[in-house]
């Protein structure tokens, strides 16, 4: 069992870290939560979920998100709450995934700004030398985007874009979704049921294989 770490940030596609907490409980593990106040206004307009200003109240709204006993392995935290353990590169967190990942939050963890718990828990990452996961979501990049994601490459970032693929042909939105969490588990350990190339020869799934089970 191993407690992760998921920022959840005001980019598109919270699908994506719906689906991904989901799975991390499911396999056993902890999470930790923080949602950006911009992460916050999303994580309403995509999916409903009211997590209060600035997400302070994403707790509260964790029993009907991943259900009673999920909640259990949560814990989430307000984007101010410096004081928490994921501030301190004592407190052993496995990986932290930043997903979705905003431009702004990308830029601010190249800059080493750690100006709320996302970012401070991604540049702890990096001068801990443990895995930092970021799932960027932007179309079209600028240069700025593109120098940023290199730089963090380069600091030992793992850049993992929320760029599903077809191949596995998706026939729903869960699908695609699947598609991309299963390579953000993949990066951390985490066994999954998704979809996995065998080779144009094999005939085609019937559907796509989703990595929550
Ligand atoms: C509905 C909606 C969708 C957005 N999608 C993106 C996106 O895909 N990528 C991005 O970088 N910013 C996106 N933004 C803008 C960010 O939320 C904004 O830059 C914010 O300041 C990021 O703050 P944060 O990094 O602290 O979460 C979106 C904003 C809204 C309201």
């Amino acid at each position: 069992m191993t407690r992760f770490f998921v920022g959840i940030t005001g980019a598109s596609g919270h699908a994506y870290s719906d689906a991904l907490v989901r799975a991390l409980v499911r396999a056993g593990h902890e999470v930790d939560l923080c949602v950006t106040p911009a992460g916050a206004k999303v994580l309403r307009h995509e999916l409903g979920i009211e997590s209060g200003e600035g997400g302070r109240e994403l707790a509260r709204a964790l029993p009907e998100w991943f259900g009673a006993q999920s909640a259990r392995s949560l814990r989430a935290f307000a984007p101010d709450a410096i004081e928490a353990p994921p501030s301190s590169g004592t407190a052993l967190t496995g990986a932290v995934i930043v997903c979705p990942c905003s431009m702004g939050t990308l830029a601010r963890v190249r800059a080493g700004f750690s100006s709320n718990l996302v970012e401070r828990a991604a540049d702890v990452a990096l001068k801990e030398g443990r895995k930092l996961v970021l799932v960027p979501r932007e179309t079209p990049l600028s240069e700025i985007h593109l120098e940023n994601l290199l730089a963090l490459a380069r600091m030992g970032a793992v850049v993992l874009p929320a760029m599903p693929g077809f191949y596995h042909r998706p026939r729903t939105l869960e699908d695609l979704v699947a598609h991309v969490v299963g390579k953000i588990l993949d990066r951390l350990g985490v066994e999954h049921a998704g979809a996995r190339w065998k080779g144009t020869e094999e005939p085609p799934a019937e559907r796509g294989t989703d990595p929550r089970g």
